[in-house]
């Protein structure tokens, strides 16, 4: 059966905190018993904003891929990997930046704001601007069809999609394709061909999402197909040519807005956060020094829950019977903050209980680690180095 490709790659930039878990990584782990998952450290990205602090990269690129494990990734289930472990990707990259119009990198909203946003760093560098492009070059290597990000990351998937369309729009046309692609369809077999045919009319004449949906499907099922007649299959759907990179989509997280110990976003800019596998005494103090409904100065003043950074932590991790108990008990003055805080304090401490333990034996034997990314980074090589193959000949680079 035909199963949708995840790819998702996170920069090891800083350590990993719980906004991190309830933005992502939750959601990885639903993803990995769904998909077909690949999840990797995007160390080269990492480096196009901290060039010159190689140590923070250093130090977080292990501590990332423990999170991840400590989070619920399971290296059985995902294949994790670091970037630049497959420089496959720094050559697809490369040869992808002969196609692509300086005008697109530019325009890409992330190449503007954060240059603003991180005005000290000087990021007219032409690495910086290749950003959205090795992005591309990440899922593009693994013809991932769905790619789970955040809002911000939007415009990369739709670039990375023009990207794939350029290229295939330049590269797939070959000298008789028509007839090629005939040919291939004749290989799938009696029964699959006519399906073929069908879903191809079906979509051509009536633009059905679903057939197109169905006929790529059978595509990918059938056994005895070339690459090359796979790409034709593909290609010759929609139309004129082969389709040797695929196009990604966007699988959307919802926003999943994790509240820091001052009611902002929790962030690391904020320095408002609690990190992922933080122990129980650091935990506990932080939350017991929250700030809390200003109104309530003394004991005996009421307060308003809608005005404490503590309420949106309840809405994190308290069920209703503890909500009603605390909207009761602060606006009538009948609970004290100390009191209230602590079934988010059990709430936290609860979540992060299974993270240590999962973590422990990693930190315990660091080899189990390396080996879960040797591991990865093969399986990932294989993948990545098909896709080069038929890039490179696609290119005139064939030298075999
Ligand atoms: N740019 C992504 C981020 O900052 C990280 C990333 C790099 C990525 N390559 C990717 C995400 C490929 C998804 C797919 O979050
Ligand atoms: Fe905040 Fe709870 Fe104190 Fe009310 S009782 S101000 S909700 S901490």
């Amino acid at each position: 059966m035909f199963v949708d490709r995840v790819l998702s790659g996170m920069r090891p930039t800083g350590s990993l905190h719980l906004g991190h878990y309830h933005g992502v990584l939750k959601n990885w782990v639903k993803l990995q018993h769904e998909y077909e998952c690949y999840f990797f450290v995007a160390d080269w990205h990492a480096l196009t904003t901290h060039y010159d602090t190689p140590e923070v990269i250093e130090r977080n690129v292990w501590d990332m891929v423990i999170d991840w494990l400590a989070a619920g990734v399971d290296p059985s289930q995902a294949t994790l990997f670091i970037q630049s472990q497959l420089p496959e990707h720094a050559e697809l990259h490369l040869l992808l930046s002969m196609i692509t119009p300086l005008g697109w990198l530019e325009r890409v909203p992330t190449y503007k704001d954060q240059q603003e946003k991180l005005a000290e760093k000087d990021l007219s560098t032409y690495g910086f601007l290749g950003y959205p492009l090795l992005q591309s070059a990440d899922i593009l290597i693994y013809r991932a069809n769905l790619v789970p990000v955040g809002e911000d990351q939007v415009p990369h998937i739709e670039f990375t999609r023009e990207i794939a369309r350029r290229f295939n729009h330049i590269y797939g046309r070959e000298p008789g394709f028509e007839e090629k692609a005939e040919a291939a369809i004749k290989k799938l077999g009696g029964k699959r061909s006519k399906v073929y045919v069908d879903l191809r009319t079906r979509y051509q004449e009536q633009g059905d999402g679903e057939a197109l949906v169905a006929a790529r499907a059978l595509i990918e099922e059938a056994q005895n197909l070339s690459m090359g007649d796979r790409e034709r299959l593909f290609g010759y759907i929609e139309g004129g040519g082969k389709m040797i990179l695929s196009e990604p989509r966007a699988l959307l997280t919802e926003a999943s807005r994790m509240p820091g110990l001052d009611g902002q976003k929790m962030s690391k800019s904020y320095n408002n956060t609690i990190s992922l596998r933080e122990d129980a005494d650091s935990v506990t103090k932080k939350i017991r020094t929250m700030p809390t409904d200003p109104a309530r100065v003394r004991r005996t003043d009421p307060g308003d829950p809608a005005k404490c950074p503590v309420w949106q932590l309840h809405e994190v991790y308290s069920n209703q019977s503890v909500r009603d108990w605390v909207q009761a008990g602060c606006r009538s003055a009948g609970i004290g903050c100390l009191e209230c805080k602590q079934p988010v304090i059990d709430g936290v401490l609860d979540e992060q209980r299974p993270m240590r333990e999962r973590a422990e034996a990693y930190l315990q034997d660091p080899t189990l680690v390396r080996n879960i990314i040797a591991d990865g980074c093969e399986k990932a090589r294989e993948l990545a180095q098909d896709t080069m193959r038929e890039v490179r000949e696609s290119m005139g680079l064939r030298y075999t």
